[in-house]
């Protein structure tokens, strides 16, 4: 797709239905990211999201998308104390999970973790830029300094993610011009999220690019939906029809027979063979 200047198209999805309907709307990529902390299991940030609770949602994400590729995001503290770990914890969710690829956050030290890795026979997805793992040292996600200092670095860290063997980069509120340079420069394929339009594909989570994140979104999402609202208006609907007696209807329940109901009611005036 890349070669082709086909723009590649990546959502996050976190469970069987939304990875069906990802496929169904000729999504590319699905990752199962751990902005599942946040987005689906109550966390205040990625942090505390372990391994076994990826691990279910990989594998329920796996299980609804036929045709995208599914990338599993590895957790904090699932690749960080040696190649061993981060080798384990890859088979688990390609073998255990089915995922097609891991994805993981940083360069340098990562960079023999990516290694490993491949080595392994796994394919990885490099992520850098804002990278939410290291949010407690980076600080906000929209505060970052561009400087061209760091442009180098960023630049020369993609560089490296690719010759250790990375398949694909996501570039995380990379300065556009930036992650446009860096783009043109990769033979992988990057895919942006607040990046600008020169990267090769763009991403954006499940929960914000359909209108239902409760909390203040970056400006580099757009909502194409209003989700939160449907299903405030659907809950509020049953909710009332529930009340009023309106639901449900008879051609919401299941009937029997006459005859079948008098020889229940014959029954209960029967001794149970409990008594
Ligand atoms: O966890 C995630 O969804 C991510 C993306 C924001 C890149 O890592």
């Amino acid at each position: 797709m890349k070669r082709r200047g086909d723009q590649i198209v990546m959502v996050t999805a976190y469970d069987a239905p939304a990875a069906r309907l990802a496929d169904e709307a000729g999504i590319d990529l699905i990752l199962v990211g751990d902005s599942a902390g946040k987005r689906v299991l109550g966390y205040g940030t990625t942090l505390p999201v372990t391994m076994d609770e990826m691990m279910v949602l990989v594998g329920a994400v796996c299980r609804g998308a036929r045709r995208p590729l599914v990338i599993a995001d590895l957790p904090f503290g699932s690749y960080h104390l040696s190649d061993e770990q981060a080798v384990s914890n890859s088979i688990r969710f390609v073998k255990e999970a089915g995922a097609s690829a891991v994805k993981l956050e940083g360069a340098g030290p990562m960079l023999q973790r990516v290694r490993a890795i491949v080595d392994a026979g796994i394919s990885v997805m490099g992520h850098i830029g804002f990278t939410p793992q290291s949010a407690a040292v980076l600080g906000d996600m929209e505060a970052q300094d561009h400087t061209a200092v760091q442009a180098r670095r960023l630049y020369d860290d993609a560089l490296d993610l690719q010759a250790a063997g990375c398949f694909s980069m996501v570039l995380d509120i990379v300065p556009s011009r930036v992650a446009a340079r860096i783009t043109e420069t990769l033979r992988i394929p990057t895919i942006g999220i607040g990046s600008g339009p020169g990267c090769d594909g763009q991403l954006l989570v499940w929960h914000d690019l359909l209108g239902m994140n409760p909390g203040r979104v970056p400006r580099f999402v757009k909502h194409y939906a209003d989700v939160a609202g449907e299903m405030r208006r659907g809950l509020a609907g049953f909710a009332s029809e529930v009340r009023s007696g309106a639901y449900p209807a008879e051609g919401h329940s299941y009937v029997i027979g006459d005859a079948e109901f008098r020889l229940f009611d014959d029954e209960l005036s029967q001794p149970s063979a409990a008594d």
